[in-house]
């Protein structure tokens, strides 16, 4: 069982410097999608590889992590894949992240930390003042998805992000997954785990309006 970082420490308040979207991608114009929470970014490598026309960005708290990831995609000599360590929600409310912010067209949220406990829910990812950030910077047409295991935690999700008068939710049917990010609908390492073991998913997509 690994131990949860708690996002709210001191230790995460500075951030490293983002590069600029020339310095992460070989092609700073393909559309880009922002993935929160990636762990060790094997979902992102995964649509890295097969999906060249798109660029991805991972964010992740544990740096080990990050650094590893880092490593990998200078070894594999991925051009269109980029690692940023840090508390999500620092990074995005850094003045740095502005320009990348404007061409972020989806962001996922896969099975972020559930933080079960009442007193701990501050540390969820999705808070209001995140999404905020969202509602404030993405473009008009873009997407965030959500997806977790845990209902208590979909529901404070769906509750957070529907609040947000510039986000609507989306049917799935209604969805044309081909143009998006996850064209093969590739699975997240913690997806994997849940339909192998039945456990229901309970997923969402919201457009900016
Ligand atoms: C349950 S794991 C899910 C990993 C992956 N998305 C998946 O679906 O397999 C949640 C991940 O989010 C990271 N995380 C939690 N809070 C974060 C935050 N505020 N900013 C960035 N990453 C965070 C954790 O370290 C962990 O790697």
């Amino acid at each position: 069982m690994r131990q949860h970082v708690n996002p709210l420490s001191k230790h995460f308040d500075e951030i490293e410097r983002i590069p600029s979207l020339i310095e992460m991608f070989d092609n700073s114009k393909l559309p880009l999608h922002l993935d929160i929470g990636c762990a060790a970014g094997n979902f992102l490598f995964d649509l890295a590889l097969v999906n060249t026309s798109w660029n991805y960005l991972g964010i992740e708290i544990r740096e080990r992590l990050v650094k590893n990831a880092k490593l990998k995609v200078r070894e594999r000599e991925i051009k269109n894949l980029y690692f940023v360590f840090g508390n999500a929600y620092n990074i995005l409310n850094n003045v740095q992240s502005e320009f990348f912010l404007k061409n972020v067209k989806s962001i996922s949220f896969n099975f972020p930390d559930p933080w079960f406990k009442k007193r701990h829910y501050k540390r969820r990812v999705v808070q209001p003042e995140f999404i905020n950030i969202l509602s404030n910077s993405l473009q008009k047409g873009s997407f965030i998805f959500i997806k977790t295991d845990v209902k208590d935690l979909f529901d404070y999700m769906d509750c957070t992000i529907s609040s947000d008068l510039n986000f609507k939710s989306i049917e799935k049917k209604d969805f044309n997954y081909s143009a998006s990010f996850n064209p093969k609908k590739v699975q997240t390492n913690r997806e994997k785990y849940v339909k192998v073991n039945q456990i229901d998913i309970f997923d969402r997509i919201y457009m900016k309006i």
